[in-house]
């Protein structure tokens, strides 16, 4: 940062002055979400819970650091073993902040958290989970259940078009509600054919070839690497506005994450005519 303000004052030029001044000085992280710098405010000594963390975009620099300034987080995941976080395992094991005692760490399906009692959060964080979950409505039924009225939702989801998804349709409001309905498990693989057709095996370098990637995709309950679901900003407002859910930011942060935060108020005040287009 010194080397670039010494070579930019030699250059004595003023718009890169102002930039530098603006990204470097005042808002310090130019990837930050524009919506985190209200939300803070709010989000500061406050108690929250992870499903399926820890997440780079909470971290310290991060687009959305709240680790740095929440009082606690709590964490769930499938189970003690994953492919992205490795072992893990339960009781205060949570490292969000080193400055901060750990948060617990459960072992819950994200759509059965019933070891946690209701209206526990200020707020709950996911980040590349969702998509994830093959009943999205009931996740998030879940996820609404545990925050506190006024609570605020924070959640992260791949933009199709930067990932191995980019063939794929986005999925519907209606399928997610008949997902809903039909009571869909995890041990669901309905999208199974459309993923081997469609997902980009050179954007996915982890899944191996093609054989591998189908005998994976057959073990989904096991390694829980599918996206069921394919979301674009349209989709996702749709969802939290199905759920009665007030609508706070919705923001595309390039290159690869749409970011959503609803708060949890009374179903009369909800109006999210401006995301929705109704
Ligand atoms: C793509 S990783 C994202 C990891 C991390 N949040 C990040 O942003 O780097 C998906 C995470 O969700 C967890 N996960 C997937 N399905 C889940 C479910 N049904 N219940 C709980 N956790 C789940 C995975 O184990 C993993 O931790």
């Amino acid at each position: 940062m010194i080397k670039k303000a010494v070579a930019i004052l030699y250059k004595k030029e003023p718009s890169e002055l102002i930039k530098f001044i603006f990204f470097y000085i005042i808002r310090r992280n130019p990837h930050q979400a524009k919506s985190f710098s209200h939300l803070k405010y709010f989000l500061k000594e406050k108690i929250g819970f992870e499903i399926g963390g820890p997440s780079a975009v909470f971290m310290k620099n991060g687009i959305f650091p709240v680790y740095q300034i929440a009082d606690r987080i709590d964490n769930c995941n499938f189970r003690s073993k994953t492919i992205w976080e490795g072992n893990i395992k339960d009781g205060q094991t949570f490292f969000f902040n080193l400055k901060k005692a750990p948060g617990r760490q459960f072992f819950s399906e994200a759509t059965d958290l019933d070891v946690i009692e209701s209206d526990s959060y200020d707020f709950i964080l996911s980040s590349h989970v969702l998509e994830h979950c093959a009943n999205p409505i009931l996740a998030l039924s879940e996820w609404t259940r545990l925050l506190k009225e006024n609570g605020l939702l924070i959640i992260f989801l791949p933009r199709k078009d930067h990932t191995f998804d980019h063939r794929r349709p986005i999925t519907t409001m209606e399928h997610l509600i008949s997902d809903f309905i039909t009571n869909i498990r995890e041990d669901d693989l309905t999208h199974m054919p459309e993923i081997l057709a469609l997902h980009d095996l050179e954007l996915d370098h982890a899944a191996g070839d093609f054989d591998s990637f189908k005998s994976r995709s057959l073990q989904n309950f096991e390694n829980r690497c599918f996206h069921h679901h394919v979301f674009d900003t349209e989709l996702i407002a749709k969802l939290v506005d199905y759920m009665h859910l007030q609508i706070i930011a919705l923001e595309i942060i390039p290159p690869i994450h749409l970011l959503i935060v609803a708060k949890k108020i009374s179903k009369e005040l909800i109006d999210n005519s401006i995301y929705t287009f109704k």
